[in-house]
């Protein structure tokens, strides 16, 4: 079934990507769902990008996100940041993971960060700023994930940000990294953990093409 379903040749196919797109509209469904229950509205809407190299706003299937973090055991001395947070989907799954520290996420986009921190400002420990995650210091971090909010070129400068102003270890989440993860293989300081690629999951096609998440530790 897996190598059948990763081959371009059949989920490329129209009546394969028909099947594709409404297993994707059951999955929005279900998160729609989802996030009411947590959030009180649905955290589905997409909205374009703002700047040049940064990504739209669209949030991570909770499948998805139960996959990533599926073996993680957070501590109460962890503290998590969300990285081009969009609308909360990502603050919202820690919620409901019961983590147990301080969660947070930067948005550049003003109205989709506005958007996150109405909702969350039902929690206690969960916290929206609206700017540029090129402007934080990441030191008061101990987890960092990030969905894809830039493309490659940003990437790179947002590593080289991290690594330049980082002084203790950090873990990084990153979902969607099929483009740009490469550059930190044999990267100094930068450890890989796991690399996978996701495409069904559950039951469910999480994408329209198979997708690739890695998890790395950064020990400046
Ligand atoms: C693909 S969405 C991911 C949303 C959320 N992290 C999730 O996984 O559900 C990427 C988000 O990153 C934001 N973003 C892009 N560049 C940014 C930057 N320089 N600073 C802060 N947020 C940024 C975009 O506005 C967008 O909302």
């Amino acid at each position: 079934m897996a190598s059948f379903i990763y081959n371009p040749k059949v989920y490329k196919n129209w009546f394969f990507s028909r099947i594709v797109c409404l297993s994707r509209w059951a999955v929005n469904f279900r998160d729609s769902f989802v996030d009411k229950r947590i959030c009180g509205v649905s955290l589905n809407k997409y909205t374009e990008s703002v700047r040049k190299g940064s990504t739209g706003s669209q949030s991570t299937p909770y499948i998805v996100l139960q996959e990533i973090f599926k073996d993680v055991k957070f501590q109460p001395s962890d503290s998590f940041i969300d990285v081009g947070c969009g609308r909360g989907r990502v603050l919202a799954y820690m919620v409901r993971k019961n983590f147990p520290g301080k969660i947070s996420g930067i948005e550049l986009n003003e109205e989709v960060a506005c958007f996150a921190r109405d909702w969350a400002k039902k929690y206690d420990n969960v916290n929206v700023i609206s700017g540029d995650a090129f402007n934080l210091d990441y030191n008061s971090f101990s987890i960092i994930y990030m969905g894809r909010p830039f493309e490659p070129e940003l990437f790179h400068r947002f590593i080289g940000h991290l690594e330049t102003t980082l002084s203790h270890p950090v873990s990084l989440y990153y979902w969607v990294e099929q483009e740009s993860g490469n550059y930190l293989d044999g990267r100094k300081g930068w450890k890989r953990l796991v690399r996978k690629r996701l495409f069904w999951r559950k039951g469910y096609f999480i994408a329209n093409s198979p997708q690739r998440y890695s998890v790395w530790i950064f020990t400046p």
